[in-house]
Formats: structure tokens, C-alpha cells, sequence
């Protein structure tokens, strides 16, 4: 009997020591995952504010500025003066790892179609 209850105790540690590295990953994975928003319609991409709201939640603006002025002192280019199109076409090569860069691959790799156009359309406004 009392075998049986040290048995117990030894697989119900067992198991906890399984489910704690399980819900460490889906806690990762929780984070990770691109976060919605309301502007997932890619022909609508949200207002001047709304836009900018997804700029400082994606973190871009410490390197390249809210207006996409870049910031030399954490080598952010200026992207402003760029169209739509083209600031598009960037941060798909850099998501898909066709331009190489550590630092935007890791900025790039969590946006959405619709996160890529509404930060293009964002910063395409600004000379
Ligand atoms: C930690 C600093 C940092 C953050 C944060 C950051 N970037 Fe960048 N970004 C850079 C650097 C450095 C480069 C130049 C990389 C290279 O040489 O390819 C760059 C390049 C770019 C380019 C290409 C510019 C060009 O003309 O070739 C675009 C577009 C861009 N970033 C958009 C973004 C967007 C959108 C975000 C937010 C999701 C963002 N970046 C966040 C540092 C950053």
C-alpha cells in the first residue's frame, strides 16, 4: 500500500515536470504569434492613428522614428521618401530571408500581410 501511494506521488511528479516545459511553450507561442488587430482587411489599413499605433507596437519607431526618419543611433535607416510598394517589397524579402539582415529578420519575421501593408502605408506618407 504504501508502495503504491510512493508510486503515485513519484508519476504525478513525473507529470508536472512535463507540463511545466509544455506551458512554458505555449506561453512562448502565445507571445509570439502575430497579435490581431483591427485593421486585418489589407485594403483598409486603419487610420493615421491606428497605423501609428501598430508603428510603436512593433517596436519600429525606436530605430527608424515615427515619421521614418531613421535614427543613427541605433543605425535605423530613414525610410521615409519611400513608396508604399517598395518598403512592402522590403520587409517581405526580409521576412522570407532573401535580404539578410539579423536584426530586421527578427522584426519582420512575426508581421502579418496585413501588419507589412499598414506599416508601408504608415511610412510611405512621409517625405
Ligand atoms: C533595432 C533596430 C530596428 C528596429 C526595431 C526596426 N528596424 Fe528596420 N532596419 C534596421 C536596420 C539596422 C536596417 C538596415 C538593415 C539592412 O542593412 O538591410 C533596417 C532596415 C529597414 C527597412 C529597409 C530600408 C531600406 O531602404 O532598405 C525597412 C523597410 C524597415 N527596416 C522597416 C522596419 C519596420 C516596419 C520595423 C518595425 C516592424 C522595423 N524596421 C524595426 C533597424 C531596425
Amino acid at each position: 500500500m504504501t508502495f503504491r501511494v510512493a508510486r503515485i506521488e513519484a508519476v504525478s511528479r513525473y507529470l508536472t515536470g512535463l507540463t511545466t516545459p509544455f506551458l512554458l511553450t505555449a506561453t512562448l507561442m502565445a507571445m509570439t504569434s502575430p497579435l490581431s488587430h483591427a485593421q486585418s482587411n489589407p485594403e483598409n489599413s486603419g487610420n493615421r492613428e491606428q497605423q501609428l499605433q501598430l508603428v510603436q507596437m512593433k517596436g519600429c519607431a525606436s530605430c527608424h522614428g515615427t515619421k521614418g526618419q531613421g535614427n543613427p543611433s541605433m543605425k535605423g535607416p530613414k525610410l521615409a521618401g519611400q513608396n508604399k510598394a517598395e518598403l512592402i517589397a522590403k520587409l517581405k524579402a526580409y521576412r522570407a530571408g532573401e535580404r539578410n539582415n539579423p536584426t530586421m529578420a527578427m522584426m519582420a519575421y512575426n508581421l502579418s500581410d496585413e501588419d507589412i501593408n499598414t506599416l508601408a502605408e504608415y511610412f510611405s506618407q512621409f517625405q
